[in-house]
């Protein structure tokens, strides 16, 4: 099969496109005939050499996939050979023959294309993961997402103004991305150079948020604190501005307020497996009435995977970029499924 491998740490010129040995599906597994592969800032960590992936784990970058089931593991008795998903996958998304949890393999929405079934999992796992479970965002609060513009932004803005009717302020570098974080849901969006703090400040009456989304971290993380109500939470999902920060403890311990954090890609099975139950029974529906939409930036040809990676290092992306592993399914929408149930 052809994967694309990361030939040594580097710029997108380390991308290699080779040939591998075919793998078994092992028990509660599936193997994957890959239509689309989502891509992801977490794959270009990877390619800089920065983002090891866990032990057990494909060293092939790729987290997530839309394609077609091509082979059944021990046990696995919700999917069959022939069935359309997409799935979050621990590695290995850039291939044509990809291994995926039996668990962790969800219907596309009804109406979306491959290309746009790849586009969901990773983006949207992970802001259900951060906003509903571990910042426990809850129904009319006040939220902050920094870079609103990403992927993980925009499935975030969605998922808290649909889900939990809340308050939605975003940052984002330029103002054709400030403007879709509006067109998405959010209140107001704010370049994330300038006064952010104060401007969310002044509209919400000096009150603050709730919550705040962050994947960048260092210098700035004192303002996110202090932009917090009493007992608010500040996730982080990344901290490309630095892994080190210095807070005002009393503050903190005055306000009750909570930091935490969290990655997806070390979680087990049994835990992904959860948020997808979440993710079909919750976000799936309201994707398929047009409420929540994905947004693809671009569709790369396979064999172009550098030039998908240099639009993400260039951070010139709005929504997503996904690699097109066959032309001639990419753009069609699979029939729906019969209500699929997931192990
Ligand atoms: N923890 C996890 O499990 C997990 C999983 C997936 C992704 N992530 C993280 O989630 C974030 C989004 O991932 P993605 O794949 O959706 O990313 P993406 O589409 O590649 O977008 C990255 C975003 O970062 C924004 N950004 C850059 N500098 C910024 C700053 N100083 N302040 C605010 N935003 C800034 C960019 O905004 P502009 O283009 O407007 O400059 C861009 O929209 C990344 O930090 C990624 O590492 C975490």
């Amino acid at each position: 099969m052809i994967v694309i491998e990361i030939e040594k740490p580097g710029g997108p010129e380390v991308l290699k496109v080779v040939d591998r040995q075919r793998r078994r599906p092992g028990p509660g597994e599936v193997l994957i005939r890959v239509i689309a592969s989502g891509v992801n800032r977490p794959d270009v960590q990877q390619r800089r050499g920065l983002y090891p992936p866990p032990p057990g784990a494909s060293d092939i970058p790729g987290l997530d996939v839309a394609g077609i089931v091509e082979e059944v593991g021990e046990g696995v008795e919700t999917l069959q050979v022939g069935t359309p998903i997409c799935a979050l996958v621990n590695g290995g998304g850039y291939a044509e023959l990809c291994l995926a949890p039996a668990v962790q393999c969800m219907p596309i929405p009804r109406g979306l294309s491959f290309i746009e079934g790849a586009s969901l999992p990773e983006v949207f796992f992970t802001a259900w993961n951060n906003l509903i479970w571990l910042a426990r965002l809850a129904e009319g609060e006040t939220l902050l997402i920094q870079g609103g513009a990403s992927g993980v932004g925009m499935a975030g803005i969605q998922i808290a103004r649909h889900l939990r009717r809340a308050t939605v302020f975003a940052t984002a570098g330029t103002p054709q991305k400030r403007e879709i974080c509006l067109s998405v849901g959010a209140t107001a969006a704010f370049d994330y150079r300038g006064a952010w703090d104060d401007e969310i400040r002044d509209q919400t009456h000096g009150l603050g948020v709730d919550v705040v989304l962050d994947g960048q971290a260092g210098p700035r993380t004192q303002r996110q604190l202090d932009l917090l109500k009493p007992d608010g939470r500040l996730v982080f999902i990344a901290s490309h501005d630095g892994e080190t920060a210095e807070v005002n403890i009393r503050s903190l311990v005055r306000r009750r307020l909570t930091i935490t954090g969290s990655t997806l890609r070390p979680r087990p099975a049994e835990y992904k497996g959860r948020l997808a139950r979440e993710l079909v029974a919750q976000v799936w529906p309201l994707i398929e009435d047009g409420r929540i939409k994905t947004y693809i930036h671009q569709a790369v040809d396979f064999h172009q995977v550098r030039d998908a990676h240099a639009i993400l290092d260039d951070n010139r992306q709005i929504g997503k970029v996904v690699l097109v592993v066959d032309p001639t399914m990419a753009a069609t929408v699979p029939e729906p499924l019969p209500a699929l149930q997931l192990t």
